[in-house]
């Protein structure tokens, strides 16, 4: 089955779902696609349902009677029934529908809010896939799809003791469009925008298609952070938040904005969240998983002190943080301009700097390392153990634990407005040593500068002599 023209990327979804929908065994199925909002789970599965002929209901937050009285109505006009189909239950309308659907593709989206009508559906979906495995004679080749956004909801929807747990077949998380595919679907030439715009809005499909009406910057990018972004009548305005308000376990939003707020000013650290809150460490223990429940926050872990560092993991969020929470009183009356032009260092500083190191750690996770991938790629700190400096490394690359000393592929140093020079390479030398003390193998570690703003002469006359000392800049990045 071809993937339809306006569908960009996603291929490997697309190839996963279509194989999922025509599997020709003889028992029923179930995939689950989750993902944060806007990703376009709907738009893939709103194609692959019009391309099969399949059964497409939306849930929307409501009462179990009315989702009900909604979902009668949808199965009746399916199936082609005059009326509406009146059920007393779920139970009764769920049987109803897969009885009905023995050879179809049955898909049913913002599924945590037909769990929130009624959460005993997972059962009824378990009791009901069970009943038409290929063990009980088959069930027909019912496809069924549950999909939705509430991650903490989906999330645990296949986990530990669920009902679902061990049924699915098919588990597909639509992510963000990574920093590259982002370009090519925004259609923006010049790396240092694509880098700026990525920083912002990140990869999400629809902050495209829907929220900036397709327009991408030209070479004004003031002017549209300005209109798009930062002005009240944009879409783009309130997303930030509405993304927070959307997850059901988040109740006290200004709690959880404060602790966003914290890792966006730079606290990457659990202590140093807190003391940028003036919280106890432990306060802020809940929030903290909450949000990586949600997916808002990402946990990663220094590969060298083992230690854990919290990260924004959407763009657009640590720039409502950084930029606009701060202002916001200021923005609602439209003075996005005036914002704009006091936030600019800011932006560079607490929004496009840390989104370049990542956008390199990125790079360096599929960069062909003298033939090696690396197995994991973090920012860490090599530490002097008393006898030099702790040294932060952007990007440290390791290679696969293997039973000899771990090799390190790669020590990495982004800075986007800073021109490279010779001391940054002394101190990934010195990083590298470091690492050698802490047990690393490093006879073949390559010191990479990653450089936003370029170059200076000795450093790349270095770096064309010297083999280990590899310079990135911002085409190579996109390469
Ligand atoms: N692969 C894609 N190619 C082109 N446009 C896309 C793609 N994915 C998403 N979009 C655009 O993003 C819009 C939003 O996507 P969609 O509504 O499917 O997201 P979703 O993941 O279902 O979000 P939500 O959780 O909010 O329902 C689509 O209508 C479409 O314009
Ligand atoms: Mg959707």
């Amino acid at each position: 089955m071809r993937k339809p023209d306006d569908v960009f990327d996603r291929e490997r979804e697309w190839a996963a779902l279509t194989r999922f929908a025509e599997d020709p065994d003889d028992e029923m199925r179930l995939a689950v696609v989750s993902g944060r909002r806007r990703q376009g789970k709907t738009f893939l599965l709103q194609a692959l349902a019009d391309m099969v002929g399949g059964f497409y209901f939306v849930a929307v937050e409501s009462t179990s009677a009315d989702a009900l009285r909604q979902f009668g109505a949808a199965v009746a006009s399916y199936l082609g029934v005059q009326g509406t189909m009146a059920f007393t239950n779920w139970d009764e309308a769920i049987t109803y529908l897969l009885d009905h659907c023995r050879d179809r593709l049955v898909i049913l989206d913002e599924f945590p809010y037909l769990m929130k009508a009624d959460p005993s559906i997972p059962s009824i979906l378990q009791r009901e896939i069970d009943a038409r495995g290929a063990p009980r004679g088959g069930g027909g080749r019912v496809r069924l799809v549950l999909a939705g956004s509430a991650m903490s909801v989906m999330g645990r929807l296949l986990a530990g003791q669920a009902p679902l747990r061990g049924r699915a077949s098919l588990d597909v998380v639509v992510q963000p469009f990574d920093y590259r595919v982002a370009r090519q679907f925004w259609g923006i030439s010049d790396p240092r925008l694509a880098v700026q715009v990525n920083a912002i809005l990140g990869g999400t499909p629809a902050y495209r298609t829907r929220f900036v009406d397709n327009e991408a910057p030209g070479d004004d990018l003031d002017d549209w952070v300005t209109r798009r972004v930062l002005s009240p009548e944009t879409p783009l305005f309130r997303e930030a938040r509405y993304l927070l308000s959307n997850e059901m376990e988040i109740r006290d939003e200004a709690l959880y904005h404060a602790v966003l707020g914290a890792i966006a000013a730079g606290n990457n650290t659990r202590g140093g969240i807190a003391s940028h809150m003036e919280r106890k460490s432990t306060d802020i223990a809940h929030p903290l998983a909450v949000l990586e429940d949600c997916r808002l926050i990402r946990k990663e872990i220094d590969p060298i002190r083992k230690r854990s560092i919290y990260r924004v993991a959407e763009p657009l969020v640590t720039f409502y943080e950084a930029i606009m929470r701060p202002a916001w009183s200021q923005l609602e009356r439209g003075w996005a301009d005036r914002v704009w032009q006091g936030s600019r260092a800011r932006f560079a500083s607490q929004v496009v700097g840390p989104h370049f190191e990542h956008v390199c750690r990125e790079f360096a996770l599929d960069f062909d390392w003298d033939g090696e991938l690396a197995a994991e790629v973090a920012a860490g700190i090599a530490s002097g153990s008393g006898k030099g400096p702790n040294i932060e490394v952007d990007v440290i690359a390791l290679a696969p634990q293997d039973s000899n000393k771990r090799r390190l592929l790669s020590v990495g140093e982004a800075k986007w407005s800073e021109t490279m020079s010779l001391g940054h390479l002394r101190r990934l030398e010195q990083a590298r040593d470091q690492l050698h003390m802490r047990g690393l193998d490093t006879r073949d570690t390559v010191l990479a500068l990653y450089g936003g703003a370029g170059f200076d002469t000795a450093l790349t006359e270095v770096a064309a002599r010297d083999p280990r000392v590899l310079l990135v800049d911002l085409p190579m990045l996109y390469g």
